[in-house]
């Protein structure tokens, strides 16, 4: 028998290979796709993804809007699958999101946005998928087979084709991302201080987790891993919407896992964490070295990275804290309760 999580470890680990294999070999893809996008000017960008892959289409969002300058949302499936919605989407770039590529709901969401006129792109782990079939454009996310249900590798690589791709759009070269392999080669090698945290929070039923920004992805994407491979309830919220009622169910029972960047978002999430202090909360902090030092608990990423780029590193603490949570809990993350690794929605 493996030992719970072996698979979910062996695929955080294999993050920092994945992103140089992608950065390498994905180029010519990239910059294709970047190009078709160029030439076809969009007004509008919308993605489409579930569960993780809405985390990355999340991210996204905030590149587009703020790199690309372009209004951009978060479409959900099931108005054009179950309420057959059939907007004109002219001038319109669809992007959708997904490791397997397999998700009914989406293959069907992105033949609507194909026939009503918008231009297709799939990012994806499997290029010979259903999804990159309908799709006129597609992107390889090489992360290589991911086995576990929890995914990881699949997270951020899906982070870091979207960055290559609207950093060429906007005429860049990617090089933001030179360093980050490296840095999380660094973080890995932290795991014992993960194992610690995990003994911190082993007893705790509820949590929330927050952050700002580009950052609210991974607060997202954090307390997804958390319930699913530790069955805790954890709730996250922007920190900015944490504020607006949230914050009244906070106390010392419920801890708080807040991502601060280097940028923009981490300097708005100062007050944030000032209110929970008050509040006497235990934050456990990821990400900017002053931040995580005034904190209950966390962890100070190395380097300093631009903050459109952070979500890549800043995201694999969490994993590293989920998989050990789970195993001093007694479950094993590589079998998570009634989760399969591809889930039919229509
Ligand atoms: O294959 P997909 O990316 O379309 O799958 C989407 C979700 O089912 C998937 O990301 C799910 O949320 C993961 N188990 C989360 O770790």
């Amino acid at each position: 028998m493996p030992d719970p999580g072996a698979l979910m470890a062996a695929e955080i680990a294999e993050q920092p290979a994945a992103w140089r294999r992608l950065s390498i070999e994905g180029r010519d893809q990239v910059r294709a796709a970047a190009r078709r996008i160029a030439d076809y000017a969009p007004r509008f960008v919308l993605f489409v993804a579930r569960g993780t892959s809405d985390h990355a289409a999340l991210y996204a969002k905030y590149l587009t809007e703020i790199v690309l300058q372009l209004p951009a949302g978060l479409v959900s499936p099931s108005t054009m699958t179950t309420y057959g919605s059939r907007p004109d989407l002219r001038q319109t770039l669809m992007i959708a999101v997904s490791q397997s590529g397999g998700s009914p709901d989406l293959i069907q969401s992105l033949q609507v946005a194909r026939e009503r006129g918008a231009l297709t792109l799939a990012v994806t782990n499997q290029p010979s998928s259903p999804l990159a079939e309908v799709s006129e454009l597609d992107l390889d996310i090489r992360a290589g087979e991911e086995r576990a249900v929890a995914a990881t590798k699949s997270y951020t690589t899906q982070l870091l084709a979207l960055y290559l791709l609207l950093d060429a759009v906007r005429g860049g070269d990617g090089s933001a991302t030179d360093g980050l392999p490296d840095l999380a080669d660094q973080v890995i090698a932290d795991n014992d201080q993960f194992v610690r945290l995990a003994e911190r929070y082993r007893f705790a039923s509820r949590l929330v987790s927050t952050g700002r920004g580009y950052s609210y992805p991974t607060a997202r994407e954090a307390a997804l891993k958390l319930m699913e491979t530790s069955y805790l309830s954890a709730q996250a919220f922007s920190g900015a919407d944490l504020l607006h009622g949230p914050l009244a169910m906070i106390d010392r029972q419920v801890p708080v896992l807040a991502t601060v960047n280097d940028g923009h978002g981490g300097a708005a999430m100062l007050p944030v964490l000032s209110r929970l202090r008050d509040l006497g909360a235990d934050v456990c902090c990821v990400g900017a070295g002053e931040a995580v030092r005034a904190a209950s608990a966390g962890y100070a990423l190395p380097g300093q990275v631009p903050e459109e780029v952070s979500p890549l590193l800043e995201i694999i603490p969490f994993q590293l804290l989920a998989l050990h949570l789970s195993v001093a809990r007694g479950s094993d993350p590589d079998a998570p309760r009634g989760l399969a690794k591809v889930t039919e929605t229509l």
